[in-house]
Protein backbone atom coordinates (compact mmCIF):
# COMPACT_ATOMS: atom_id res chain seq x y z
CA UNK A 1 0.00 0.00 0.00
CA UNK A 2 1.91 3.14 -1.13
CA UNK A 3 0.30 6.88 -0.58
CA UNK A 4 2.50 10.23 -1.49
CA UNK A 5 5.12 7.88 -1.92
CA UNK A 6 5.12 6.39 1.26
CA UNK A 7 5.02 3.00 2.14
CA UNK A 8 1.59 3.08 4.56
CA UNK A 9 1.99 -0.58 5.92
CA UNK A 10 2.95 -0.21 9.81
CA UNK A 11 0.11 0.26 12.47
CA UNK A 12 0.64 0.96 15.88
CA UNK A 13 -0.88 -0.03 19.05
CA UNK A 14 -0.96 1.23 22.18
CA UNK A 15 -2.79 -0.33 25.38
CA UNK A 16 -2.91 1.80 28.86
CA UNK A 17 -2.43 1.27 32.31
CA UNK A 18 -4.30 -2.13 33.80
CA UNK A 19 -4.72 -3.46 30.48
CA UNK A 20 -1.60 -5.98 30.55
CA UNK A 21 -3.97 -7.56 33.05
CA UNK A 22 -6.82 -8.34 31.07
CA UNK A 23 -8.45 -11.61 31.20
CA UNK A 24 -8.18 -11.87 35.35
CA UNK A 25 -9.36 -8.23 35.99
CA UNK A 26 -13.38 -7.38 36.36
CA UNK A 27 -13.68 -10.01 33.62
CA UNK A 28 -17.84 -9.10 33.96
CA UNK A 29 -16.51 -5.68 32.44
CA UNK A 30 -13.78 -6.32 30.11
CA UNK A 31 -14.04 -9.74 29.18
CA UNK A 32 -11.94 -12.94 29.23
CA UNK A 33 -9.73 -12.37 26.80
CA UNK A 34 -6.05 -11.65 27.42
CA UNK A 35 -3.83 -8.75 25.92
CA UNK A 36 -1.75 -11.33 24.29
CA UNK A 37 -4.59 -12.90 22.48
CA UNK A 38 -5.93 -9.41 21.43
CA UNK A 39 -2.39 -8.88 20.45
CA UNK A 40 -2.07 -12.00 18.48
CA UNK A 41 -5.34 -11.61 16.53
CA UNK A 42 -4.51 -8.14 15.26
CA UNK A 43 -1.48 -9.79 14.12
CA UNK A 44 -2.78 -12.54 12.12
CA UNK A 45 -5.44 -10.09 10.68
CA UNK A 46 -2.96 -7.34 9.70
CA UNK A 47 -0.43 -10.18 8.27
CA UNK A 48 -4.22 -11.74 6.27
CA UNK A 49 -3.87 -7.22 4.66
CA UNK A 50 0.06 -7.05 4.26
CA UNK A 51 -0.14 -4.31 7.33
CA UNK A 52 2.88 -5.05 10.33
CA UNK A 53 1.21 -4.54 13.11
CA UNK A 54 2.93 -3.00 16.70
CA UNK A 55 1.74 -3.78 19.65
CA UNK A 56 3.00 -1.30 23.19
CA UNK A 57 1.35 -1.59 27.11
CA UNK A 58 2.34 0.36 29.29
CA UNK A 59 0.81 1.72 32.80
CA UNK A 60 2.88 4.98 32.51
CA UNK A 61 1.67 8.19 30.70
CA UNK A 62 4.97 9.09 30.11
CA UNK A 63 5.90 6.24 28.43
CA UNK A 64 2.78 6.77 26.11
CA UNK A 65 3.08 10.14 25.31
CA UNK A 66 6.89 8.81 24.45
CA UNK A 67 5.52 6.20 22.28
CA UNK A 68 2.97 8.46 20.47
CA UNK A 69 5.84 10.94 19.81
CA UNK A 70 7.80 7.99 17.93
CA UNK A 71 4.69 7.63 15.51
CA UNK A 72 5.61 10.59 13.46
CA UNK A 73 6.88 9.75 10.03
CA UNK A 74 6.94 5.85 11.34
CA UNK A 75 3.50 4.80 11.54
CA UNK A 76 0.72 4.90 9.04
CA UNK A 77 -1.99 4.63 11.58
CA UNK A 78 -2.26 4.42 15.37
CA UNK A 79 -4.91 2.78 17.35
CA UNK A 80 -5.01 3.71 20.92
CA UNK A 81 -6.94 2.69 24.31
CA UNK A 82 -5.56 4.99 27.18
CA UNK A 83 -7.52 3.51 29.61
CA UNK A 84 -7.57 5.21 32.46
CA UNK A 85 -5.91 8.19 31.01
CA UNK A 86 -8.36 9.05 28.56
CA UNK A 87 -10.14 10.93 31.28
CA UNK A 88 -7.44 12.59 32.72
CA UNK A 89 -4.59 13.04 30.57
CA UNK A 90 -3.88 16.33 28.67
CA UNK A 91 -0.51 14.98 27.80
CA UNK A 92 -1.62 12.20 25.84
CA UNK A 93 -4.35 14.52 23.99
CA UNK A 94 -1.45 16.86 23.52
CA UNK A 95 0.71 14.08 21.83
CA UNK A 96 -2.08 12.68 19.72
CA UNK A 97 -2.68 16.09 18.42
CA UNK A 98 0.27 16.16 16.76
CA UNK A 99 -0.28 13.64 14.72
CA UNK A 100 -1.51 13.88 10.98
CA UNK A 101 -2.22 9.94 10.88
CA UNK A 102 -5.81 8.43 11.68
CA UNK A 103 -5.82 7.82 14.76
CA UNK A 104 -8.92 5.51 16.59
CA UNK A 105 -9.44 5.42 20.49
CA UNK A 106 -10.85 2.09 21.82
CA UNK A 107 -12.45 1.07 24.63
CA UNK A 108 -13.58 -2.58 25.15
CA UNK A 109 -16.45 -1.49 27.73
CA UNK A 110 -19.25 1.78 26.54
CA UNK A 111 -17.83 4.01 28.56
CA UNK A 112 -20.87 6.18 28.33
CA UNK A 113 -23.29 3.55 30.13
CA UNK A 114 -20.72 3.81 33.24
CA UNK A 115 -19.62 5.80 36.59
CA UNK A 116 -19.85 9.98 35.18
CA UNK A 117 -16.36 10.72 35.70
CA UNK A 118 -15.78 8.15 32.36
CA UNK A 119 -17.94 9.63 30.25
CA UNK A 120 -15.81 12.55 29.39
CA UNK A 121 -12.49 11.17 26.74
CA UNK A 122 -9.98 14.10 26.96
CA UNK A 123 -9.15 12.76 23.46
CA UNK A 124 -12.22 12.36 21.36
CA UNK A 125 -11.58 15.81 20.41
CA UNK A 126 -8.20 14.64 18.29
CA UNK A 127 -8.72 11.66 16.89
CA UNK A 128 -10.15 10.43 14.15
CA UNK A 129 -13.44 7.47 15.06
CA UNK A 130 -14.01 6.30 18.53
CA UNK A 131 -15.40 2.59 19.28
CA UNK A 132 -16.69 1.49 22.18
CA UNK A 133 -18.33 -1.10 24.07
CA UNK A 134 -17.76 -3.90 21.67
CA UNK A 135 -14.95 -6.14 23.93
CA UNK A 136 -12.17 -7.42 22.30
CA UNK A 137 -13.84 -7.55 19.28
CA UNK A 138 -13.41 -3.66 19.08
CA UNK A 139 -10.07 -4.43 17.93
CA UNK A 140 -10.66 -6.25 15.37
CA UNK A 141 -13.36 -3.49 14.29
CA UNK A 142 -10.76 -1.29 14.70
CA UNK A 143 -8.21 -2.26 12.37
CA UNK A 144 -10.87 -2.74 9.71
CA UNK A 145 -11.62 0.92 9.97
CA UNK A 146 -8.44 2.48 10.21
CA UNK A 147 -7.15 0.08 7.11
CA UNK A 148 -10.09 1.94 5.42
CA UNK A 149 -8.73 5.11 6.69
CA UNK A 150 -5.45 4.93 5.11
CA UNK A 151 -6.75 3.83 2.12
CA UNK A 152 -8.92 6.45 1.52
C1 LIG B 1 -11.32 1.37 29.33
C2 LIG B 1 -12.34 2.25 30.07
C3 LIG B 1 -11.65 3.13 31.09
O1 LIG B 1 -12.61 3.94 31.76
C4 LIG B 1 -10.93 2.30 32.11
O2 LIG B 1 -10.22 3.11 33.02
C5 LIG B 1 -10.03 1.27 31.51
C6 LIG B 1 -10.45 0.59 30.28
C7 LIG B 1 -12.00 0.35 28.39
O3 LIG B 1 -11.32 -0.21 27.56
O4 LIG B 1 -13.21 0.09 28.52
O5 LIG B 1 -9.00 0.93 32.06
O6 LIG B 1 -10.52 2.22 28.51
Amino acid sequence: MKKNGKELNKILVIHGPNLNLLGKREPDIYGETTLDEINNRLKTVGEQKGIFIETFQSNYEGAIVEKIQETIGRYSGLIINPAAYTHTSIAIRDALALLDIPVIEIHLSNIYQREPFRHKSMITEVVTAQIAGFGAYGYTLALEGIVMLIQK
